[in-house]
This record gives C-alpha cells, structure tokens and sequence, in this order.
C-alpha cells in the first residue's frame, strides 16, 4: 500500500482553487475583449451575454481576485516574518548552482540531478512569475477600472499603456498556465497523468523522496525525535505521514 505524506495545508489548496476559477473566469472574460475582431472572441462575447455583461463579471472578477493575491501575499509575509513558517519559497545560492546542475544532468555531463527542497528552482521561478505578473494585473487593471482618478494623478498616456500591458501580460500569463505550468505539475513524465497533491494535500512518500530529498530527510530525522501529529501544520514544515489514500 502506498503511503502518503501531508505536503500543503487546507488554506493552501483553498488558494490554489481560488486562483484556478478566478484565473479562467478573468482570461475566459478578457481575452475576447482584446481580440474582438476575430469570429471566435464575438461568438464568446454573445454567449457570455454580451459586452456589459462580461465586462461587469470581468470587473468583479478582477476586484475578488485583487483580494486573493493581496491576502495571501500579508499572511506570507507575517508567517515568514515571525518565523512560523520557513521562507521555502525565496531564491537561494543553490538554485542557481541546481539550475546549473539539471543542465549538466539533462546533457549527461553527470550521473546524478540535484536534489531539492521543498521547492526546486523551476517552481520558484514560476511562483514570483505568478506574483509579478498578478500585481501587474492588479495596477493596470485598477487603472483601467479608475481612469479619471488615475489621469489627474499621472499622465494620460498612461491610460492605453496600461491596457496594452494588461492585454499582453494576460496573453503571456494564459500562455505560460497552459504549456509549462500544465507540462510541468500534470503533464511531465513524472507527474503523468495528473498529480493531484494541490487538491487533496497528500503526496506519495516515495515522491518526496525523489523530487524534494532533502525537506524529507529533515522531515525523517524530525520523525526519529517525536511522532508529528496528521493535520494540516505538522513539524517540519507542514509535512506528516499517512497511508490513507487522499480523496479525490
Ligand atoms: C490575472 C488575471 C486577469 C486577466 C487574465 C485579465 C485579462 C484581461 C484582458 C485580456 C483584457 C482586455 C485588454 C484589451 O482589450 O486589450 C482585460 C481588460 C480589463 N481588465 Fe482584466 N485581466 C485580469 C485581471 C484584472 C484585474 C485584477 C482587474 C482589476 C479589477 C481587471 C480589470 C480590467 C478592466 C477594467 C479591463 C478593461 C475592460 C473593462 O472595462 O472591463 N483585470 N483584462
């Protein structure tokens, strides 16, 4: 039977819920404002019930998931700040030097790949990705939503700059969920078909062993010193062990 081990916490999988269904409610509702012309972007705009409608669920859509982002980026930042939880996600020497050494792997100048923690450099480049691209978002469509307000504090030019930016950004954004996001959390031969760790919380032990080693060596030594507890914030750095198999 296969054992699985607690990697993300219910307010970590809430978060990633939250941003898959706003996300496609925001490029499903935007995108065919930017490409208008074409067939397929009117044709979505009719269905959807027409431009005021999509632009209204567009507007509130925008504003819940302004929210999102600034609530998870302050409830980061205190957890980091008061040291509760480990900052795991900000860029260290060693992704560089692991950068490096996948390369030397992938070209067989070596045996072994680096081994990780709890996140490699790839899902740390793509994650302050997604926080860059969310705030510029979040700026220039709060410009585009207050464009009187936004004109008598900057210069009006910075109104259509803005709404090339958002149109662009919301291409690049779209483009970068469905390839590398998508190839690299489902589609990889590692996680084919479907790894469904973000949804249900639970990863294989076997898993963890091969994509973060070293989170779980510390996670075993922490095992030898005290039992962790099963729940969502067990020692070291959210991870316990169970061999129920996840829901879902
Ligand atoms: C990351 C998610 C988002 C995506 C993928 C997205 C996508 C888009 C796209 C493609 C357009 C059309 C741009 C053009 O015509 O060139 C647009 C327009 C617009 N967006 Fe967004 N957007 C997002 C977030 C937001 C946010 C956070 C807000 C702020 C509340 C917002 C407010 C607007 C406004 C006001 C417009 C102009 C159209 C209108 O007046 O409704 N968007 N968006």
């Amino acid at each position: 039977m296969k054992e699985y081990i607690q990697r993300f916490t219910i307010w970590q999988r809430f978060e990633h819920a939250a941003g898959i269904i706003l996300f496609t409610i925001l490029a499903i509702t935007g995108l065919p404002q930017e490409f208008y012309q074409q067939h397929w972007a009117s044709w979505s705009i009719l269905v959807m019930g027409g431009i005021e409608r999509v632009m209204w669920i567009h507007r509130y859509t925008g504003m819940l998931f302004a929210a999102l982002v600034v609530v998870h980026l302050a409830i980061a930042s205190f957890q980091v700040s008061t040291r509760r939880v480990k900052a795991s996600l900000v860029p260290a020497r060693k992704d560089f030097l692991d950068a490096i050494a996948m390369m030397r792997y992938y070209l067989r100048l070596s045996d072994e790949p680096p081994r990780f923690d709890r996140y490699d450099y790839r899902q740390k480049f793509e994650y302050w990705g997604l926080v860059a691209g969310s705030l510029i978002m979040i700026v220039t469509g709060f410009m585009l939503l207050f464009p009187v307000e936004t004109a008598r504090l900057l210069p009006g030019q910075v109104i259509p700059a803005a709404l090339m930016m958002h149109g662009r950004e919301a291409l690049l954004a779209f483009l970068i969920v469905i390839t590398w996001h998508l190839y690299n959390a489902h589609l990889s031969p590692e996680s084919f078909p479907f790894d469904a760790s973000i949804f249900t919380g639970k990863t294989t032990r076997e898993k963890m062993e091969k994509e973060h080693a070293l989170e779980y060596e510390r996670w075993l030594a922490a095992l030898q010193v005290s039992q962790p507890p099963a729940g969502d914030n067990p020692p070291p750095e959210e991870t316990a062990v169970s061999d129920e198999k996840p829901a879902g």
